[in-house]
């Protein structure tokens, strides 16, 4: 397929993509990814294969770090990229952990690791009647690292903040997330209902609804 290009020698805005840049070296988000990007015909490749470093996050804003990481991989590669940011947001905790959600108990002086940062949010969460919380994610797409129009698309997974643990899959807070149109933590769901369901899969999906209507 010819590529109408820009000045930069870059897709422009409204032509099909077929080769994009993860800007992570996440090799569960490249797979979750590349599988349903691969049914639009655009080919994922991971930035840690073309040697791509990790971006900085430094933002306080999620679409802020995830445009930075994409202009980074973007700029590194001359490759159109893709890039993620997401946390958890609890109602109570007026968004928090929010953009902080990987490093909430090292912010407080503790350790950074899932145990500590669930266990931080237990307890900023004691005697809290209003469990209500959501899982967020934001995805950028650059077609080139100085692209005007960005394709952002974004998307939320509602649940609530349990006071123990359940189940044993997934990662980060899940086991102390509850979705009650599911029955279940995020923890004791199995891999492919949750990556069918996530604020990862939501924001993909509505990525991919952005990229038919461009095409
Ligand atoms: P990142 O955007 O993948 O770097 O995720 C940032 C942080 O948000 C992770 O380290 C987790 O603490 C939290 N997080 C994001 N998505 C999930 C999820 O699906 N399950 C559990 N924790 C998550």
């Amino acid at each position: 397929m010819n590529e109408v290009s820009n000045s930069h020698g870059a897709p422009a805005s409204g032509t099909p993509l077929n080769k994009v840049v993860l800007a992570s070296n996440n090799a569960g988000k490249l797979r979750e990814f590349a599988a349903l990007l691969g049914a639009a015909g655009i080919e994922l490749i991971a930035q840690g294969e073309l040697g791509v470093p990790e971006a900085q996050e430094p933002h306080p804003t999620f679409v802020e770090n995830a445009l930075t990481k994409a202009r980074h991989a973007a700029k590194l590669t001359g490759l159109p990229a893709l890039a993620d940011d997401s946390g958890l947001c609890v109602r109570a905790l007026r968004g928090a952990p929010g953009v902080y959600s990987a490093r909430y108990a090292q912010l407080a002086g503790g350790e950074k690791s899932d145990a500590a940062n669930n266990a931080r949010l237990v307890s900023a969460l004691q005697g809290q009647t209003d469990r209500r919380a959501y899982y967020y994610c934001v995805l950028a797409l650059v077609r080139h690292a100085d692209d005007p129009e960005p394709l952002i698309a974004e998307g939320r997974w509602h649940g609530e903040i349990l006071d123990a643990p359940r189940g044993s899959h997934g990662f980060g807070y899940d086991p102390y997330f509850f979705v009650p149109s599911l029955h279940a933590s995020a923890a004791q769901l199995e891999p492919a209902v949750k990556n069918a369901s996530s604020h990862r899969a939501i924001a993909l999906r509505q990525l991919l609804a952005r990229l038919s209507e461009e095409a």
